[in-house]
């Protein structure tokens, strides 16, 4: 049998992004591999959102390039979804009409659309709540919605903003694994950015870690971790060796940082 290597869906090419003069990031390079997720780490304003705009096609690059299934992406392209950290929804529209916007804005009506919607619902475990709206629904809630109009294209790209980030603990442990679960059955090559180290390690097949003013990457670790995960993954040996890894990576920058921006003197007390 010939194993061979999975295709790049996502190709980031030498990517940069500048507002105005000042330089996000620069020299951005990594690939998303067909069933793959990749977390994307870096401190607060590294440019994780600006790059995933770019790769979206909700706006251009200053440099380089993103190419989706081989196609260079310069406006939206078709099969790609993503998910925001505050979960996005039309907050006069119903759960039902949320999870149909991505089908009926492509035209399909809203009768031919409804079985796929209910099917979508029952998959993020809103049954019943079809005809609930955002502000009736906890952020858990809101969350599976947004998941579930995220799926509703069928994506083969989906990208993902934070999107637990507002959740609590609890509730972002299970959305974890759900999440995990439904991308099973469908593996959309996957970005993933979060500002939680047990996270990307839990969700990634690869981890992306961007650092310094302006940012890059520096470095690209592979989890190594066997899918289905389960919430006993974080108990392994290898998940807290990457984690440990990763986790010193980012705070190494955000160390040298405060240390630089803050006077030590100012809390030092003279006996
Ligand atoms: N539309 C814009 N115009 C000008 N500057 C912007 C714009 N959007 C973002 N920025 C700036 O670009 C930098 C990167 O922003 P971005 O939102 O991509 O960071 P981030 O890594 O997603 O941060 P966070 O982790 O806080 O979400 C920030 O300094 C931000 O102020
Ligand atoms: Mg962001």
């Amino acid at each position: 049998m010939i194993h061979e290597e999975a295709a790049a869906k996502i190709h980031v090419d030498h990517l940069g992004k500048m507002y105005g003069d000042r330089i996000v990031f620069s020299d951005v390079s990594f690939d998303v591999k067909e069933g793959e997720i990749v977390s994307i780490v870096g401190p607060s304003g590294c440019g994780k959102t600006t790059l995933l705009r770019c790769v979206v096609g909700l706006m251009g690059p200053s440099e380089g390039s993103v190419e989706i299934s081989g196609a260079k992406v310069d406006g939206p392209p078709d099969g790609v979804a993503m998910v925001f950290q505050n979960f996005g929804l039309f907050p006069w529209k119903s759960v039902a009409a949320n999870v149909a916007y991505g089908l009926t804005v492509r035209g399909i009506s809203k009768k031919d659309a409804a079985p796929r919607v209910q099917e979508l619902i029952k998959l993020v475990g809103l049954e019943g709540f079809e005809k609930a709206y955002p502000y009736q629904l906890s952020g858990g809630m809101q969350q599976r919605a947004g998941l579930a109009r995220a799926l509703a294209i069928d994506p083969s790209v989906l990208v993902m903003d934070e999107p637990f980030a507002a959740l609590d603990a609890q509730t972002r442990d299970i959305l974890q694994l759900e999440l995990l679960r439904i991308w099973d059955t469908r593996r959309a090559a996957m970005m993933f950015v979060t500002h939680s180290i047990d996270e990307a390690v839990l969700m990634g097949d690869r981890i992306v870690i961007l650092r310094g003013r302006p940012s890059t990457i520096f470095d690209i670790v592979d989890v190594g971790i066997p899918r289905p995960r389960a919430h006993t993954t974080v108990d392994t040996e290898r998940f807290r060796t990457v984690r440990d890894y990763v986790w010193r990576a980012v705070m190494q920058q955000a160390q040298a940082e405060i240390a630089t921006a803050v006077d030590a003197d100012a809390v030092r007390i003279d006996s």
